[in-house]
């Protein structure tokens, strides 16, 4: 089967470690004929940007439609306004594409680095499902009295029954299907609409998942306890804004941002998902092969694991923990000397050598 994958590499890092997944992606086609990748690549970014005055092409998005699957490095650098380059490119493609679900592992890896001195892989290992399409993003509000006195900015908070039901049944399902417990991040006590409201979907939807065990924590407690009793967490849902946080937090815990990876689906496949690496672009070390490719790598496993191929997804995971196991070949955010290049070799070697 032949998968169309549009790829955007975008600025700074995101072209050197995009390469590395592309490599690994097309070392997988080779080692198994089932499945074709066909790669388009599409030069947007913030060089783009200052060539045309815009970050994708007018027809970007129609064109992109046409594709399975995008796999996108990072997008953002010194000179364009991160509100533009990021609403021009990344969040423009996740809201057409109404890809509502944010899937971020947070899992510790053998060999990988932990802040976290009495914790191991045993006791880190999550999957956060972020709502990604409305919530404290949707960018409702308004700005009132511009520079005035009584200058007053409203940002609103978007929950719908709709956008609240499927992110949560996502997680129940995905929670009924691994045999693992759900727990929801909310702050109801608080937000008294918004999250009163998310913890009575959590509630009701429970109720047709009773073989799932479920947990719900606010948010300021479940941001403590991932430090002090990860090993807690399992499969967690929470929303747009409380995500993001707490996964740049998962991050932390889990090796770092050169291995933190997220996927952003449309489950119903109606549009193509997006998958990157969740780090930007790294101005301070771009164009120098210093950037770790394996958080990039870990998203092309997200990939072929959206596209149904579990065993290649669970093998890409194996070479990036042969590799942290093995410290030969890491790049210096890891402790090693690695290029970018040699790092994405050595994964594809790994993969020659156990298939
Ligand atoms: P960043 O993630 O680009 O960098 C933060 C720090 O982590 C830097 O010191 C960088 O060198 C290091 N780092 C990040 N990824 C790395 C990798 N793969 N290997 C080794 N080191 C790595 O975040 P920053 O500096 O806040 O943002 C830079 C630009 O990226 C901004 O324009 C920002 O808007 C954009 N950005 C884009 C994202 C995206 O496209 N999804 C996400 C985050 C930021
Ligand atoms: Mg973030």
């Amino acid at each position: 089967m032949t998968h169309k994958i549009a790829v955007i590499p975008g600025d700074g890092i995101g072209i050197e470690v995009i390469n590395e997944g592309v490599k690994v992606l097309n070392c997988v086609s080779q080692l198994d004929p089932k499945i074709q990748f066909e790669f388009t690549h599409f030069p947007w970014g913030c060089e783009f940007y200052s060539k045309t005055g815009k970050m994708m092409d007018d027809d970007g998005i129609e064109r992109l439609s046409k594709f399975d699957g995008i796999f996108l490095g990072a997008v953002g650098y010194p000179g364009v306004p991160d509100h533009i380059s990021l609403w021009g490119l990344l969040l423009r493609i996740r809201k057409s594409f109404d890809q509502y679900v944010n899937v971020r592992p947070v899992k510790l890896l053998k060999g990988a680095p932990c802040p976290l001195k009495e914790k191991s892989p045993k006791d880190i290992n999550m999957i956060f499902i972020r709502e990604n399409s409305e919530g404290e993003y949707a960018g409702s509000g308004s700005w009132l009295y511009r520079d005035k006195p009584n200058e007053v900015v409203i940002q609103d908070g978007v929950f719908s029954r709709v956008g609240c039901e499927r992110i949560i049944r996502y997680a129940f399902e995905l929670a009924r299907t691994e045999k693992k417990s759900l727990t929801s991040i909310s702050k109801g006590n608080a937000l008294n609409y918004s999250m009163v409201f998310w913890d009575q979907i959590f509630q009701q939807l429970s109720q047709e998942y009773p073989d799932v065990e479920t947990h719900s924590y606010l948010v300021d407690a479940a941001a403590m306890l991932m430090i002090t009793k990860p090993e807690r967490f399992e499969i967690v849902v929470t929303s747009n804004l409380f995500g993001d946080i707490l996964t740049d937090l998962g991050a932390a815990i889990a090796g770092g941002m050169g291995l933190a990876a997220g996927a952003n689906l449309n489950p119903e496949g109606n549009f193509p998902s997006m998958f990157e690496p969740i780090h930007g672009s790294a101005p301070d070390i771009a164009g120098k092969q210093l950037a770790n490719p394996l958080a990039t790598v870990w998203s092309a496993s997200q990939l072929l694991e959206f596209f149904g191929y579990k065993e290649w997804a669970a093998r890409l995971i194996d070479a990036i923990e042969y590799l942290l196991v093995e410290q030969k070949t890491l790049t210096p955010d890891l402790g090693g000397t690695a290029k970018t290049a040699d790092v994405g070799d050595a994964v594809v070697a790994y993969l020659q050598k156990h298939f």
